[in-house]
């Protein structure tokens, strides 16, 4: 399969602390890729610095075999083609789902208000919010309201899609509805790299889980091998924490 995303190299430090550490890593077309690993680790970091929220201090990243270039690159172009869904929803409060939906691709694409409203009613329908267009944020719960999230992401028909942790503001049971969506994402081929807590659910949708730990991967492999049998020592006490 082509390189979707890959890092070469890549550190990034805040003040004294090294954060990555000549990271190497590879997502190719169409994979679904969990990163797993304790708080502190780096997870966040790296997808932010995907989609080029934070600079890097040294090495290079590649979108769709593209290198970023930090002095020629139109960094909004480069993240029109990224995906990103957070933890905290980050909708606008006084817009309703429809605009929040449409908001960034109207201005930024060049689709017609008329195809870009049946675009988000089909995006909704397919996270399950069809009844929900003309709600606003606050007259939903919090999976709908992350679930609109993605449907957001979606609108930019983006080549990769990152998601942060984006279950661990919801209680189980709306867990459950978000976690279907990006499951169904996957089935479609959408290029995923998420951060994760959800070990059961990394175990089922993921190609590839990759253990985090001080800015470097400790391990990686199918989730089989990963959640079943770890290698390293440290992935096993990670895991066993999980366990209990
Ligand atoms: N903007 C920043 N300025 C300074 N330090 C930062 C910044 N962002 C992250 N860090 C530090 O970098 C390290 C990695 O943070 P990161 O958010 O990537 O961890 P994480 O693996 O996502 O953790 P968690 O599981 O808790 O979300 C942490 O020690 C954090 O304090
Ligand atoms: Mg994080």
């Amino acid at each position: 399969m082509p390189e979707m995303v890959k890092l070469t190299d890549v550190s990034k430090s805040f003040g004294g602390l090294e954060v990555l550490k000549n990271l190497n890593m590879v997502v190719s077309k169409g994979e679904v890729v969990s990163i797993i690993g304790p708080s502190g680790a780096g997870k966040s970091t790296i997808l932010r610095c995907i989609n080029a929220l934070e600079p890097i201090d040294s090495g290079q990243i590649h979108l769709e075999g593209v290198l970023f270039d930090p002095k020629k690159t139109n960094v909004h172009k480069y993240r029109e083609q990224i995906g990103f869904v957070f933890q905290s929803f980050n909708l606008f409060p006084h817009l309703t789902v429809r605009r929040n939906v449409t908001l960034a691709p109207l201005m930024l694409k060049k689709a017609s208000k008329q195809e870009m409203q049946e675009r988000a009613a089909e995006l909704l329908a397919s996270v399950g919010l069809a009844d929900k267009v003309d709600a606003y944020p606050n007259e939903l719960s919090g999976g709908q309201r992350q679930r609109v999230a993605i449907a957001r992401a979606l609108a930019m028909d983006p080549k990769v899609l990152l998601l942060d942790e984006i279950t661990s503001a919801l209680d189980p049971e709306l867990t459950g509805e978000v976690l279907k969506v990006v499951s169904d994402l996957a089935k479609k081929g959408m290029t995923m790299i998420l951060v994760t807590h959800e070990i059961a659910f990394a175990r089922d949708i993921s190609d590839r889980v990759l253990f985090f730990e001080s800015g470097r991967i400790v391990e990686e492999g199918d989730p089989e091998t990963i959640f079943k049998n770890p290698s390293n020592e440290r992935t096993k006490r990670f895991l066993a924490n999980f366990r209990k």
